[in-house]
């Protein structure tokens, strides 16, 4: 007998009714679509929660290896475990196994390592795919032709532009007259943030003078703060309550369009101006030099394409960020130091004046001639890292030398301010001691117990262009200043907010010098 069509529809439909036997009789359609769309969903989610808490209960099984680290993490203490090795908690669920040693550094700052999104995905509203957060083959791409940008060639145009934005800040401090009280992290904040708009963009944005009231400068101090308050709260950690509830993050995404529109507006005039003057590599805008903007906007792959207005929006921002908070507490604590031991200030001046001879401007050559100002910088960076940790996660399982092993998948944390301060390395950690930089004393360390910028293929790019900035500023500073900690104000204590800044500021007195004498 062949069963006629309606007899074959009602057959279906029993058999879907049979399938969804929760469903209630008469509904099909539209109804049966959602709720097959429910059932694949709750697989999904029942899931997902089976795998996390099975990877919960691994990840408290692996770290009973090693033993919790119970300080509160903007403390700054010298570790007194033998591990060197501890774990730290990030609320209820994220764990992260905190590394303070060369050797147990070392593979972490490796290629078996990259970011975590769960840290790294607060950066990308502002900072796109730049290079701090990309990964994998964007990353390659980008680091290969950013490299360039770096190159001495480039950086030695810019000791002009940090010669003058010095000279700024030593002018506001001198109408402030002798002996005047200044709070560092401020003045030189805007000191480094003037270079680095300066540097990356061409844009004389005269933020010294003017304070932070431009809606632009505003908007980039507001960024950098904004991330770092977001990772202290587990609710802003949820995106639609973050960008849509909160006013930190209603603000966050507003400061974000004000910086977006002023780099692309830079970028898309000056890509024009390129086009019709035909500016090249290696020549001059204007007999002036070039900006990080005009190099990126002429970086080409081997088939020839370029960067777009986009990624380099993208890359200006990272430089912002990566290198003005940065720098602003290299100069800063180095100055704090300095200020705490008047003879290597003292040491450091005699340097400078050997070097300047008078002159209030530095120039290329004379950067090299500073051993003992770098030796101060370097300790200063070894006392308190701009940057005192960074995160990764493994790609793969991870057996250290003594035979405790992570499965891949988890979260470690290069620890650069417990490597710094870890007694095996560096006796008396606390105590400031230029001298540990010294070429005799530096032959025999372990390449990877000082890394205040990291190591491996994700080191800082920018280093070099740092270690510059800051001994221009540092060196002309001295020579026109002396400085002394201020004796009624707050002690400078290192806070952390993704830099090391201090927490109620760094206060010092600054006396005018005779130049002439
Ligand atoms: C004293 C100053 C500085 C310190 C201590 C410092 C430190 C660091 C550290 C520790 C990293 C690794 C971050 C991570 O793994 O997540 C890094 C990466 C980076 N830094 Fe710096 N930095 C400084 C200045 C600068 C400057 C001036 C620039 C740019 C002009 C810059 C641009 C970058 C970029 C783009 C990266 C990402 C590199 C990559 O992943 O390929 N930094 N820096």
């Amino acid at each position: 007998m062949v069963a006629s069509e309606e007899d074959e529809q009602s057959n279906v439909s029993n058999f879907l009714r049979i399938l969804y036997a929760g469903l209630p009789a008469g509904v099909t359609g539209t109804a049966l679509v959602v709720w097959t769309l429910v059932g694949i969903l709750a697989v999904r989610l029942s899931l997902y929660v089976v795998n996390f808490i099975l990877w919960q209960a691994k990840i408290r099984r692996v770290m009973k290896q090693f033993p919790r680290d119970k300080r509160d993490r903007h403390e700054l203490l010298s570790l007194e475990e033998d591990d060197r090795r501890s774990v730290w908690w990030l609320g209820p669920f994220i764990t992260l196994l905190a590394c303070s040693h060369p050797e147990t550094i070392k593979p972490i700052l490796s290629n078996k390592t990259q970011k975590p999104e769960w840290f790294y995905r607060f950066f990308r509203p502002w900072l796109g795919d730049g290079l701090l957060v990309s990964e994998g083959r964007k990353w390659q791409r980008n680091r290969r032709l950013l490299t360039p940008a770096f190159h001495s060639d480039i950086l030695k145009h810019y000791v002009k532009l940090f010669s003058e934005s010095t000279d700024v800040l030593l002018e506001k401090w001198m109408s402030r007259g002798p002996g005047a009280s200044v709070e560092l992290f401020d003045d030189v904040g805007l000191m480094t943030l003037d270079n680095i708009l300066k540097c990356s963009l061409g844009y004389n944005s005269s933020c010294q003078t003017n304070g932070k009231s431009a809606p632009y400068i505003l908007a980039v101090n507001d960024l950098a703060r904004l991330i770092d308050e977001r990772t202290e709260y587990p609710l802003h950690h949820i995106d639609f309550f973050y960008y849509y509830i909160s006013t930190s993050g209603r603000r966050f995404r507003e400061a974000c369009k004000i910086v977006h529109s002023f780099s692309e507006q830079v970028i898309t005039e000056r890509k024009e101006k390129l086009k019709k003057k035909g500016v090249t590599f290696s020549s001059s805008r204007n007999g002036k030099c070039l900006d990080l903007v005009d190099i990126l906007l002429q970086a080409k792959d081997e088939d020839g394409t370029g960067l777009s207005v986009s990624e380099i929006r993208d890359e200006v921002n990272t430089f912002l960020f990566g290198g003005h908070h940065t720098t602003a507490s290299g100069i800063s604590w180095t100055l704090f130091y300095l200020a705490q031991n008047k003879d290597y200030q003292d040491k450091c001046r005699k340097e400078v004046e050997g070097v300047l001879q008078g002159r209030a401007e530095m120039t290329w050559h004379d950067i090299g001639k500073l051993p003992f100002v770098t030796m101060c910088i370097k300790e200063s960076m070894r006392c308190v890292p701009p940057i005192p940790q960074t995160v990764r996660s493994l790609k793969q399982d991870l057996t250290f030398a003594d035979g405790k092993w992570l499965p891949k998948g988890i979260s470690t944390v290069a620890d650069y301010n417990g490597l710094h301060r870890n007694t095996e390395i560096w006796p008396n950690p606390t105590v400031y001691d230029p001298y540990r930089f010294s070429p005799e004393n530096s032959e025999n360390r372990h390449p990877h117990a000082f890394l205040p910028f990291s190591a491996g293929p994700r080191n800082c790019i920018g280093q070099n262009f740092a270690m510059n900035e800051m001994k221009v500023s540092l060196a002309l500073i001295l020579q026109r200043f002396h400085l002394e900690l201020h004796g009624s104000k707050p002690p400078a204590v290192p806070c952390e907010r993704i830099t090391l800044q201090a927490k109620d500021g760094i206060w010092v007195n600054v006396h005018p010098l005779n130049t002439n004498e």
